[in-house]
């Protein structure tokens, strides 16, 4: 596809998520010839640094986090040529001439046709204030090039929130020119959900509340907050995961099969599953949500601080760093099916996947015990790391008589050889760079998914007495989530980082 020539505009370039994620992704486009003839990246934020002071920067990033950690000096040192860094107050509405002067001149000496693209990787309390400043100096109007936003999350920080930041970024653009990035969404194995179930023939029929007894979306983390201690105590588990990264992965798991690949069609399917998730009223919460917070432990040799040891962390802190949940989707499809989704700081392992889990055959024939749990069968799409599929069926042991074994049937996307994998900011500025917003999520439902979780943190607000469950680090958070799976005999799976291997322990 052919880009349009345009700048990358990144305000909040000193930080963090520019140094390990942005800047490398953008290096990656530029090793594989993504990048258009005309580009430029232009770092902006408060602190003070030369073009040159900022480049060695992003070079050590790119050699740290790109997907070309050993590239030549000579190709890092011809992308960084393209990049530019300008100091700027991004509170003071003055300091925007200075932003558009740069602009005018990278676009001439770069021919870059007026194509910007804005990306807010800032605090979010800048969100509303730069698309302001951007709009009354001009550089949100579409007259000669186009003028997209990318807004990182957090979107908002409940539901009144998220609804005035729409709004008032409305005031100063178009729906069609906000990219809300939400980088699971991003990853390869996210999109291959769509392909696994679309594509195929055999899964379709059986994907619905007649076959599927209950389904698991987990996204486990072996870190606990590291240096984020003080955004993450004023967020939390169910803001900085479940209300973004699963709850879009569980509208790709639920939804029904669009009219074409187009973004409006798969918007549109997956708003309709956000407004089937079923309501929470307070006593379904206290029975169907829980929340653990990590305490110190020694594990496999070494020490982990409590939660509320961590730096920037308040000391009597209630945030928490784990959440399960169990919820339904009212519709047709899926009716009385769980869907239990949980994720979870100081975890055993860092993975990230679906399970599937198909209702037994209806007549138990063979013998069950080596069956595993309830004898069901479970299709796991693997998220990350070792990213594939596995099937869980059962098969007979040679010998006398008709002893049933649950074994594997795995496919690995490392066995893909030659196929470069981008990584999933990559895919999305790419993306954004091409005018496409499948990946992106839309106002409306980011709305929709604050909904559902509203109840939850008004619930944690107003009562005190709400349980906030202790988990050493490295176990698999509170007991008693045990507890939410319906069924005597039915755990969550126990997953480790390789994908055809399950058990309660794994690395830490
Ligand atoms: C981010 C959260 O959005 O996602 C982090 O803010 C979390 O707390 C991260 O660690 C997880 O992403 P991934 O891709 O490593 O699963």
């Amino acid at each position: 596809m052919n880009i349009a020539n345009q700048a990358l505009v990144i305000f909040g370039a000193s930080g963090d998520l520019t140094y390990r994620k942005l800047i490398p992704a953008v290096f990656n486009l530029y090793v594989n010839r993504s990048l258009p003839e005309g580009y430029v990246v232009l770092g902006v934020s408060r602190t003070t640094f030369s073009d040159s002071e900022f480049r060695r920067k992003m070079e050590e990033g790119i050699r740290q986090f790109s997907l070309f950690p050993k590239a030549k000096a000579e190709t890092i040192n011809d992308f960084l040529s393209r990049v530019f860094y300008l100091s700027i107050q991004p509170d003071l509405s003055d300091d925007y001439n200075l932003l558009k002067d740069k602009l005018i001149e990278l676009n001439e000496q770069f021919n870059l046709q007026h194509n910007y693209i804005f990306y807010l990787s800032t605090p979010p309390s800048l969100y509303p204030v730069i698309p302001k400043h951007l709009h009354s100096h001009g550089l949100t109007t579409e007259q000669k090039g186009f003028r997209r936003i990318i807004v990182e999350k957090p979107f908002g920080r409940d539901l009144q929130s998220a609804r005035e930041l729409n709004n008032t970024l409305l005031d100063f653009c178009n729906e069609s020119q906000l990219y809300r990035i939400d980088h699971y969404l991003g990853k390869e194995t996210v999109q291959n959900l769509l392909v696994t179930r679309f594509a195929n023939g055999i899964y379709e029929p059986l994907w619905n509340r007649n076959y599927i007894r209950h389904v698991e979306v987990t996204a486990a983390e072996s870190l606990g907050v590291e240096d984020r201690g003080g955004y993450y105590d004023h967020a939390g588990a169910l803001r900085d995961m479940i209300q973004n990264h699963l709850l879009q992965v569980l509208s790709l798991v639920a939804m029904e099969a669009p009219s074409k690949i187009t973004a409006e069609d798969i918007r549109y399917e997956k708003m309709k599953v956000f407004r089937s998730l079923r309501p929470f009223g307070k006593k379904e919460l206290v029975h169907n949500v829980i929340r653990g917070q990590y305490t110190a432990s020694n594990a496999r040799g070494k020490h982990y601080p409590g939660y509320r040891e961590e730096h920037g962390v308040n000391a009597d802190s209630r945030t928490e760093t784990y959440v399960a949940i169990k919820t339904f989707i009212d519709n047709w499809r899926w009716e009385g099916v769980p869907f239990y989704i949980r994720t979870g700081k100081r975890l055993p392992t860092r993975v990230s996947e679906i399970v599937i889990h198909f209702k037994p055959s209806p007549f138990p024939l063979f013998k069950r015990e080596d069956l595993g749990a309830a004898g069901d069968n479970q299709l796991i799409l693997r998220i990350h790391p070792d990213e594939g599929i596995l099937l869980k069926t059962g098969m007979k042991v040679p010998g006398n008589g008709y002893e049933v074994k649950s074994v594997n049937m795995d496919f690995h996307y490392s066995e893909l050889n030659n196929h470069y994998i981008p990584q999933a900011y990559e895919r999305l500025i790419l993306d954004c760079m091409n005018g496409d917003n499948t990946l992106f999520m839309d106002g409306k439902a980011v709305e929709a998914t604050w909904e559902f979780v509203q109840p939850i943190l008004d619930h944690w607000d107003n009562d005190k007495n709400a349980p906030l469950y202790g988990y050493p680090s490295g176990s698999w958070g509170p007991d008693n989530a045990d507890e939410l799976i319906e069924g005597k005999d039915n755990t969550w799976r126990y997953p480790c980082k390789n994908l055809a291997d399950d058990g309660i322990y794994c690395e830490l």
